[in-house]
């Protein structure tokens, strides 16, 4: 069996011919990783990882193609065939419209278990009553058990997201997809979604792929980041080379953008404190920086 949980070789991707949204992007993540994915708005991002998910059809290139579990989700710019079966194995969450409106928590994430979000089949009550068991503990997990009966539109953004997530435990996906699944929450949402899926990848074992527009949750909970710009791979590496200055060399005036709030400013001006464990880090990313451009 092949430890590669992902694998992206040689991709890219135009909606418009001739202009690239992706750039010869090549990805290895192991099983069980938890990796960032960042970069600017519009910087390739969610293009990617919808490709990952089969969502997203990449550019004919021969020898371009995107594994997922050793199986082909892509090759060459054709969808696999068999990706119904491989898409059970593969959660996704994105930054919002995660849920049917209509249908209850607990449903939402009992479709987990049909590998499909119809709401029709979920509403038929075709659940057993051990499936809404198991349901009702993956709320409990991501601790939303007590609006289990409440429908999607009726959660907050964290709680909706909290729900995606018990789906994917439900599904048993191996592998989480998340499309910037923090960006429109607040602080404390943030956080607490960022927990669970530090929780699912840790506890579970679950590799997960989380693209984040702030570099602050990616410092803090991925072990690895791989950043983007203009859909080109700048820098894949351990996340905490990211310092401001980095970053800064990295993407010029465009790394303003990837802090918190006020974060990049108070760094710039703060006297530069590199420690030895720092300095390294920072060496080695440069050195896979630059295995990259010459990639
Ligand atoms: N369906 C689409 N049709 C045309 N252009 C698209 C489409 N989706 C994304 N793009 C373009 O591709 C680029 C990358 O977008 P995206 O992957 O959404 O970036 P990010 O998620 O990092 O903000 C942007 O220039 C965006 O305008
Ligand atoms: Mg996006």
């Amino acid at each position: 069996m092949s430890s590669e949980a992902i694998s992206v070789r040689a991709i890219s991707k135009s909606f418009v011919r001739g202009r690239p949204v992706l750039k010869n992007v090549s990805i290895d993540v192991r099983r069980g990783e938890m990796v960032a994915l960042i970069g600017a708005s519009g910087s390739g991002k969610s293009t990617l990882i919808r490709s990952i998910g089969g969502l997203e059809r990449i550019d004919p290139v021969k020898g371009s193609a995107i594994l997922v579990c050793g199986e082909f989700v892509q090759k060459d710019g054709r969808i696999s065939p068999s990706l119904g079966h491989l898409r059970s194995r593969i959660g996704i969450v994105f930054q919002q419209f995660n849920l049917v409106p209509r249908l209850s928590a607990l449903t939402n994430v009992c479709l987990g278990f049909l590998g499909v979000t119809s709401p029709f089949l979920g509403s038929l009550g075709l659940f057993t009553h051990a499936q809404k068991k198991a349901a009702m503990r993956a709320l409990s997990r991501v601790g939303v058990a007590e609006h289990a009966l409440k429908s999607g539109n009726q959660l907050s953004g964290g709680q909706q997201q909290r729900v995606a997530i018990a789906r994917t435990m439900v599904q048993k996906s191996e592998i989480i997809i998340a499309d910037e699944p923090i960006a429109s929450l607040d602080p404390g949402s943030a956080r607490r979604v960022m927990d669970i899926l530090s929780d699912v990848n840790q506890q579970d074992g679950v590799t997960i792929v989380v693209s984040l527009h702030q570099v602050e949750y990616a410092i803090e909970y991925c072990p690895r980041t791989i950043a983007l710009r203009s859909g080109e791979i700048v820098f894949d590496g351990p996340s905490n080379a990211l310092t401001p200055q980095f970053l800064a060399e990295l993407y010029g005036e465009e790394s303003e953008s990837l802090f918190l709030p006020g974060m990049a400013a108070r760094n710039s001006r703060a006297p530069v404190q590199v420690t030895a464990a720092a300095a390294a880090a920072h060496v080695n990313a440069a050195a896979s920086l630059v295995q990259v451009a010459h990639a």
